[in-house]
């Protein structure tokens, strides 16, 4: 008899009380086992059958529960692991009662699957304490996404809670684990790291406040053997922009299961009878298609599930940040609107300065008053010589922050974060407005929302330090402040895209401090990087698009040498690699010689055809950036664009054919700029000839164009 998998959907198998859910290519279930949700399979597509026919791994083990009194044999494989009886794992959900117990003892008392979603509710058997367990399927991928509700049902006592991950996610067994993830710095993000995963527990987090560029919420698993383009990756990704938590423990047992969430270790939250506290959302996905198809996978997700507005495409944007740093005037920003529109540019964006009252970062935040040195009649001629120059116009903005030098921190010392008897330590000479309170969100979407009703198009929301000395005195639970901080910048956001439907927003956070899921679902692209330097950029968006998709991330041609690193890199170079992402212009383009602005005319027009395959298309690195050889990546829709990079040349070391991925075997294209026809079988199988010119920092796009 042939295996009959069944179409994606939710199932309930009541004998084995499992619950089995399908995605188009993958099967996940967990079942109720010893009055605990424990996991059973994550993997390829399975027959109900099958699954059912599973035990559930901790019972297969050698080393029976209670075959020692020193042993938790459940340990790393349970659906979800609270505190509580012998469990000396991670606990994804931990509490202190009125009382003083901690550990809590669950019984189901409910369960229901509505459409793509299954809940389950448990109860404590002595405490008035609720968690309900959500998995969901999201149509036309393999992601699941799913979040935890805890509720204190008790109308007398608090109860405080000390961790409430939104999930678990336990793999199953493998001889070894390796584990992908995202290390960085400011002006060095989502560098890619690849490394065995320890026995013990390894910790990713931010305590930052912000998402942090020193690691971001997502891992990728996988045994060791996987390559670009084969084998099994389990990965896992949290849908939070604040502090973060995401702890991989790989057991004695070898078991290896990730437990993530909001809130770095040691926050509390005081949970008051009758309230309900609810978790971002985790996301998880499995494949055999390798680092590649995990990534496509998540690009796939993050546009269909994600983002506010997906199927547009993102304009080719100017900003004047490099050019002009704080010293900025009017007339300056109108002539960089003009040479920008020259070149086919399509959105102008004001960066920092236009408020500040002197030429630097001490004073201005808070009051957000145009500077009437710098812009005398207002911004308004500004708007409208750059909608002449039919761009269209956008503006940065920094809500969160406050400089101690204005006039809204003199008369609300108590809206930053800060506590008492500790200093109010300044970082880049501002403090953090804390968005936990309603006050402090009103204010902000009050004057956002004056500030881009003439007009702005387009805000670059930035984020320019970390947390420090997070209280909130007046607070009953001063501690939520850092959930509720987070929870206030979506909420505002939220408010002002819903009141504004045409605005569209840029996550910044000095570069890419804030970047992930749940930032995604609000804005439309991020700023990756402060660092425009195009060699270390290659690296930073091959850790990026890992998991977010090219179409988000922002990246910025500048001036030759680098403001950041002081490397010299040809114009074409600088373009072929912001071409990988969404195109904008940085430089000061008053310098820009009139050859080289012809040059960029010529690539911005070529991005402008090919800018639906890298936004919208498949993604395939088809060679990982290196310093010495080549570098690649293909984006393919039905039409498929090639960029090649080669950092350092080295005689005796050519450029061999470069062999291209995803191409329908009877395929035949031709390249836009040679008029060459080339047989995908060949491209596949042989490779695409890239002309590369000599020297440094050399680089090349091809765009084939399918013909049949
Ligand atoms: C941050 C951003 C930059 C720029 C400056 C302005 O560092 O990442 O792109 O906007 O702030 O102060």
């Amino acid at each position: 008899m042939t295996a009959v998998l069944r179409p994606a959907g939710i199932g309930f198998d009541p004998g084995t009380r499992t619950w089995i859910l399908h995605t188009p290519n993958t099967t996940y279930a967990f079942r109720l086992a010893g009055g605990r949700p424990a996991h059973v399979y994550w993997g390829a597509a399975l027959t109900d059958a099958e699954v059912t026919s599973l035990p559930v791994r901790a019972e297969s083990g050698a080393r029976q529960r209670g075959s020692t009194s020193f042993e938790a044999p459940y340990d790393g494989t349970e659906e979800y692991a609270w505190d509580g009886g012998v469990r000396y794992g991670v606990p994804s959900l931990q509490v202190r009662f009125a009382d003083g117990t901690r550990g809590l003892d669950l019984d189901l008392v409910g369960d229901e699957v509505a459409g793509d979603t299954s809940m389950i509710r448990l109860r404590d058997r002595h405490y008035p304490l609720e968690v309900t367990l959500r998995h969901r399927l999201r149509a036309g991928t393999d992601v699941i996404e799913r979040s935890v509700t805890l509720a204190n049902l008790g109308d007398a006592e608090e109860i405080e809670v000390l961790r409430l991950d939104s999930a678990a996610w336990s793999l199953p067994h493998r001889e070894d684990y390796r584990l992908s993830h995202v290390i960085g710095m400011w002006g060095a993000e989502t560098q890619l790291r690849r490394e065995t995963a320890p026995a013990g527990e390894t910790v990713f987090t931010s305590r930052r406040g912000i998402t942090s560029h020193h690691a971001n919420p997502w891992v990728m698993v996988d045994d060791g053997s996987a390559t670009e383009e084969h084998g099994e990756v389990w990965s896992a990704a949290l849908a939070w922009s604040g502090s973060w938590r995401m702890t991989v423990q790989r057991t004695p047992l070898n078991r290896l299961a990730v437990t993530t969430g909001f809130g770095h270790d040691g926050i509390s939250w005081r949970l008051a009878p009758g309230e309900s506290l609810e978790t971002p959302v985790s996301a998880g996905t499995y494949t055999t298609g390798g680092f590649g198809a995990a990534s496509r996978a998540w690009h796939t997700y993050v546009r269909g599930h994600v983002l506010p507005r997906p199927e547009e495409e993102r304009p080719i944007l100017y900003n004047s940040w490099e050019a002009t740093f704080f010293d900025i005037d009017a007339g300056r920003q109108a002539a960089l609107a003009s040479r920008a529109a020259e070149l086919g540019v399509e959105l102008f964006v004001v960066d920092d300065g236009w408020f500040r009252p002197y030429k630097d970062d001490r004073a201005g935040l808070g009051d957000w008053r145009i500077n009437p040195d710098v812009f005398p009649e207002g911004l308004t001629p500004l708007i409208e010589h750059v909608h002449g120059l039919g761009m269209a116009f956008g503006i940065w903005v920094e809500p969160e922050m406050v400089n101690p030098d204005s006039d809204l921190y003199r008369s609300r010392p108590g809206w930053v974060l800060h506590q008492p008897h500790r200093a109010r330590t300044e970082l880049r000479n501002q403090l953090v407005l804390n968005f936990g309170r309603d006050d402090v969100r009103a204010w902000a979407f009050e004057w956002l929302n004056r500030l881009v009703a003439p007009g702005v198009a387009f805000l670059k929301w930035d984020m320019n330090r970390t947390f420090s000395e997070a209280g909130w005195p007046d607070a009953p639970d001063p501690e939520r402040l850092w959930i509720e901080h987070t929870r206030g910048v979506h909420q505002v956001m939220d408010r002002l895209r819903a009141r504004n439907p045409g605005l569209r927003v840029e996550s910044c956070s000095g570069g890419g401090g804030r970047l992930d899921l749940a930032i995604l679902a609000r804005t439309d692209q991020v700023w990756a990087s402060d660092n425009t330097d195009a060699a270390d950029r290659l690296r930073i968006q091959h850790g990026y698009t890992q998991l977010y998709p090219p179409g988000t991330l922002e990246a910025w041609v500048t001036d030759s040498p680098n403001t950041v690193t002081g490397r010299r890199t040809p114009l074409a170079f600088r373009f072929h690699v912001a071409m990988t992402g969404v195109l904008g212009l940085g430089g000061d383009l008053a310098a820009w010689t009139e050859a080289e602005r012809e040059e960029a005319a010529e690539l911005v027009a070529l991005y402008k055809r090919i800018r639906p395959l890298v936004q919208h298309g498949r993604q395939y690195r088809l060679r990982p950036p290196c310093a010495d050889g080549l570098s690649a990546v293909q984006f393919a829709d039905r039409d498929v664009v090639v960029f090649g990079f080669r950092e350092t040349p080295r005689m005796g070391f050519g450029v061999p054919p470069l062999p291209l991925a995803g191409l329908p075997r009877e395929a035949r294209y031709r390249d836009t700029r040679t008029g060459a026809v080339h047989e995908a079988g060949v491209l596949t199988h042989h490779g695409l000839a890239l002309d590369l010119p000599r020297g440094e920092y050399a680089s090349a796009v091809v765009h084939l164009e399918r013909l049949d």
